[in-house]
């Protein structure tokens, strides 16, 4: 979604602000913008890409502080005029925003009436009016003025002609990050933009405000208290942010999840006990035995990868446990039970649906722990405990190495859930060696590439397709339908394959491929029953499947992937479908890792 980025210093601003914007083209963006301050304000901003906004730059566009923007749009179209940034009437102010003010009607009306000639059909302009028209003396206090008349959720950054040598920041409810350079300051609302300058930053709070110069930056609150917040040095490798040897980033993360499974698993399995240590779950053996009910709130992939964690947990805690969109929960006035854990689970721990779903449950007095990614992210700050993912920076839109250490931290969960109950020592054990094998197991998976290159290459000549799978293996074809439809725009439609001959059936013929989800466990005969119906309709077959497993006569491409313990299967079963989908939208030519119409974070709702 929308990006921020922001520059000052002794070097010219606009080149830096483009390349900023570029590392920040994953989240998603229709429209894209920069503004500098030199001599006089200069703005300049257009839809489309961030490519053709360095096109149209002037060559005399300079200034060594400057602030830039990638917009999603949410009030208005995509054009030119809604872009970011917005200025005053006077082009003496010019302001980024992301979030969304919820009063910008009212507040647009009032500036209306009192002669403000609106350009866009935005709700961000109103900002940079109200900061030319406050009295306040300082640019703090004007920009502090103008955010005490807004409701809604921000991060901006303000630059005034009047005030050179600043750029005032304020946040709530949208990240914004402060990044500390020799003798230089960057801006950013995600970190991709900001590492390749440093590694030293400072992220602000809600309701934290602000003023970065080239030397420094202060923080305080809207009330022009000081608050003392100090930058740190992270602990990553700029390297994770870059593509380096690979044609996307889609492909990086996809080969890079043995070793990302690994650094999720590493020192949290307790041989001794058969059981896992997750001490950031704040929860003791006591609270954990209390639990009568686990719901799991997450969206899109993290909903589906929910899914295969409630089987989990019923399966090895024997606790009832689902999963729930957490874009729907709370429109639903949801009960929220004392005894009931819940578990957010999402990569960017910015996801707007998701985050309000966890204040739901908060509200109402219920206990949510986290399975969150990004370290330091708005839902990992509001929930009451939880378990980063540790799978490094994830850029490409799809979700791949995020989504499978979600999946191990949901199996880290039922162990300890199942540990405090009746699981036995003995099955804790044995799902522990299962866990220890998965990493190198996915790395066999990932062995068969080529293999499943040809295979996407076929099922990308379908406009339609159908992806299947019963109990533990649903969750999978959903998984798999979701990836191959968002990256190849190719219609995919995951079904209970015990429902086909309720309906869908109907659709299946020689230009309808089906890819089934056929583990060896106790419904493997009922899935290859399904799978002669389909074949005798002439719907061509991919079955990700068991070696050893007998197809019987159905003609079918197979995929095999190793056996590991029934229970952890769900997630081996879904890393060929991540090559699937990637291959099929290469073959394609389409750009992988920016899908049309999607954001890499959801921020709004
Ligand atoms: C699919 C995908 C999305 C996200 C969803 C939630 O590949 O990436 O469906 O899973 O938008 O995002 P997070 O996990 O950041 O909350």
């Amino acid at each position: 979604m929308c990006g921020i980025v922001g520059y000052i210093g002794a070097q010219q601003a606009a080149p830096l602000l483009l390349e900023g914007l570029a590392r920040l083209e994953h989240r998603g963006y229709d429209s894209a913008g920069v503004a500098v301050l030199g001599t006089g304000l200069k703005t300049s901003k257009r839809a489309g890409r961030v490519r053709d906004l360095g096109e149209q730059l002037p060559k005399r566009f300079t200034g060594r502080a400057g602030i830039g923007h990638t917009r999603w749009a949410t009030h208005g179209p995509a054009n030119d005029v809604n872009a970011h940034p917005h200025t005053d009437g006077k082009g003496e102010v010019a302001i980024v925003h992301n979030g969304i003010f919820d009063n910008a009607s009212a507040l647009r009306a009032r500036l209306a009436d009192d002669g403000v000639d609106l350009v866009s059909d935005t709700d961000s302009e109103v900002l940079a009016h109200l900061v030319a028209r406050s009295e306040a003396p300082t640019l703090e206090g004007k920009v502090a003025d103008a955010l005490s008349a807004i409701e809604g959720t921000y991060g901006v950054a303000v630059l005034h002609a009047d005030f050179p040598g600043r750029i005032v920041v304020a946040r709530n409810g949208s990240p914004l990050i402060i990044g500390v350079g020799e003798k230089e300051m960057h801006v950013a609302s995600d970190l991709a933009a900001l590492v390749r300058y440093t590694t030293t930053v400072a992220h602000l709070e809600d309701g934290e405000m602000a003023t970065v110069t080239a030397t420094g930056f202060t923080t305080f609150r809207q009330d022009l208290s000081t608050t003392d917040r100090r930058a740190t040095t992270l602990d990553i490798d700029p390297a994770a942010y870059e593509a380096g040897v690979h044609e996307s980033f889609m492909r990086k993360e996809i080969l890079e999840q043995p070793d990302s499974a690994r650094a999720m698993l590493r020192g949290r399995l307790d041989e001794r006990f058969g059981s896992a240590h997750l001490g950031g779950l704040n929860l003791d053996a006591r609270e954990l035995r209390a639990i009568r009910r686990v719901k799991i709130l997450g969206c899109g992939s993290a909903y589906y990868v929910g899914e295969m964690g409630a089987s989990l947990i019923e399966e090895l805690a024997r606790v009832p446990a689902d999963a729930e969109p957490a874009s729907e929960f709370r429109y639903r006035n949801p009960i929220i039970e004392p005894d009931t854990l819940y578990v957010a689970v999402s990569q960017s721990g910015e996801t707007v649906d998701t985050l309000l779903a966890v204040q739901e449950v908060r509200r109402k007095g219920g206990r949510v722990v986290g399975l969150v990614n990004v370290v330091g992210s708005a839902i990992a700050r509001e929930c009451d405990g939880g378990i980063y993912l540790h799978a490094g920076p994830e850029v490409a839109v799809a979700s791949t190495k995020a989504l499978t250490n979600m999946f191990l931290g949901f199996a880290l969960v039922a162990l300890q859930l199942g540990r405090v109950r009746d699981l036995s020592i003995a099955d804790g054990r044995r799902l522990i060696g299962g866990l220890e094998r998965l990493p190198a197991q996915i790395g066999e998976v990932l062995a068969v590439e080529e293999e499943l290159r040809e295979v996407a290459h076929r099922l990308a000549a379908a406009e339609s397709l159908f992806f299947v799978g019963r109990v533990r293996g649903f969750p999978v074809a959903r998984e798999g339908a979701q990836k191959f439809k968002e990256v190849s725009y190719r219609h995919a439609e995951a079904y209970p394959t015990s429902e086909l001959k309720h309906g869908p059936l109907a659709l299946i013929e020689e230009s309808v491929p089906t890819v089934a989800v056929v583990p060896d466990d106790e419904l493997t005969d009922r899935n290859v029953a399904a799978l002669h119906e389909i074949a005798a309709r002439r719907g061509p077959l991919v079955v990700v499947t068991h070696p050893g497993v007998d197809l019987g006569d159905v003609a079918a491409t197979r995929i095999d992937v190793p056996r590991n313990e029934r229970e952890l299967d769900p997630i081996l079963l879904t890393i060929p479908l991540q090559l699937l989908a990637y291959h099929a939208a290469e073959h394609l030519g389409l750009d992988i890792d920016k899908p049309r119409n999607l954001a890499k974070s959801v921020t709004v709702e």
